[in-house]
């Protein structure tokens, strides 16, 4: 299968065309075509792009055997129905997090890729970041020493946003704290238990049927005598936006800044108190990358989206997302996060609500995210 050109179709156009310039570049791939319900604005992208196949109706992309994968972008209650229908019309699927909004929807996903055979992945930002990276060759160069916690937050103020945020939980979208502690260790989520604290206005809490602002959640790593702890907010709490991730190591820590575009700080156990905390630059990893897609860990295309403005550019982690999916259906290996872990990672977030709503009770993960 070496050598072949795989013929991605974009669905959703906002934050999903950052991607397209990506897979243009990219050796093994070909957008091949694009689908977004308003033709209007999809033509603004299609003639930008220069891409003749152009759908308004997803089920018209699934029909055309010339698609081979789906990179999904669309809002996020579509997530899994995009998903499922794409595994069911036998195409591969490249998915934006969350996976889905509920433990059966990520149930049907997991069962559908095992039964076609077919890759999913879960575009998840953060563990292909280079701040994730760093830490991670740290951990696996014996650096950081043992794991000892594992820390992440992720207040963002969604006042501003597309209005179906206002319906959202928010442990719901929580795969940007969940993924680094239990990617980082390679491991499972076992069970969680979660706090609400204070409260959202009343039609926020009204449309998502969320009343809390925060909520805050202890994970147990399976096999492991490892716990990490995540908050997050959507609305009503004031902070500036972060996707934190702190590791706690016998020999060096990292902790992320407090403040947007401020050096983290790496501290070293066993010097003296003043010498303990260093300020550092974190590098970039695109020289894991295919020559032609290195400028895009440092590129975006649309600096004013939303998402670019209050996520700086997802750490360089969006090329790296293109050549992982590429390199999986290449390779003919499971991309990772594959459907299994993506599950895993998404049910966190749905049994920490859960969990929250029982006023901290311990919610096991489903067995079928263990895998
Ligand atoms: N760091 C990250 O991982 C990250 C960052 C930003 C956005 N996202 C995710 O990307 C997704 C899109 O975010 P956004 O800010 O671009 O949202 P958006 O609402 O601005 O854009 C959604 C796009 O999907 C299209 N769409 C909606 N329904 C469709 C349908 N039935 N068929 C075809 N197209 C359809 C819309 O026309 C639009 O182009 C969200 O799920 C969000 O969670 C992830």
């Amino acid at each position: 299968m070496n050598g072949k050109k795989w013929n991605v179709a974009m669905i959703g156009l906002g934050f999903g065309a950052e991607f397209i310039p990506i897979y243009q570049a990219h050796p093994q791939a070909n957008v091949y075509a694009i689908c977004q319900r308003n033709a209007e604005k999809m033509n603004v992208v299609g003639d930008r792009f220069q891409i003749e196949k152009r759908y308004t109706r997803y089920d018209d992309v699934l029909k055309d055997p010339n698609v081979d994968f789906v990179h999904i972008n669309s809002p996020i209650p579509d997530h899994a129905l995009m998903s499922l229908a794409a595994l069911k019309a036998g195409k591969h699927v490249m998915c934006t997090v969350p996976m889905a909004t509920t433990i059966d929807e990520c149930r049907q996903i997991v069962e559908m890729v095992k039964k076609t055979g077919l890759k999913y992945m879960m575009a998840e930002t953060v563990v292909y970041a280079r701040e994730y990276l760093f830490i991670k060759e740290l951990y696996k160069q014996g650096e950081l020493g043992k794991i000892q916690h594992l820390a992440a937050s992720h207040p963002q103020d969604m006042d501003g946003w597309p209005d179906y945020w206002e319906r959202m939980i928010p442990m719901h979208y929580a795969t940007h704290v969940v993924s680094p502690c239990l990617g980082l260790v390679d491991g499972k989520a076992e069970y969680v238990s979660c706090f609400g604290s204070g409260t959202v206005r009343d039609d926020i809490a009204q449309k998502s049927g969320n009343k809390f602002a925060v909520e805050s959640c202890h994970i147990k790593v399976k096999d492991s005598d490892i716990t990490a702890h995540i908050w997050r907010f959507l609305y009503d709490v004031a902070r500036q936006y972060r996707e934190s991730f702190d590791v706690y190591g016998t020999k060096k820590s990292f902790e992320w800044t407090l403040v947007e575009g401020e050096p983290h700080v790496l501290h070293t156990a066993k010097k003296p108190e003043h010498e303990i905390a260093s300020k550092i630059e974190v590098p970039d990893f695109a020289h894991l990358l295919p020559e032609p897609i290195r400028k895009f860990t440092k590129s975006i295309q649309d600096a004013d989206h939303l998402s670019f403005i209050q996520g700086g550019g997802h750490g360089g982690s969006h090329p790296h997302l293109v050549n992982e999916m590429l390199s999986a259906l290449s390779e003919n290996r499971d991309p990772a996060p594959n459907a299994v872990t993506a599950a895993n990672w998404t049910c966190v977030g749905i049994c920490a609500h859960e969990s929250a709503l029982k006023g901290g009770e311990i919610v096991r993960l489903p067995e079928f995210t263990l895998g």
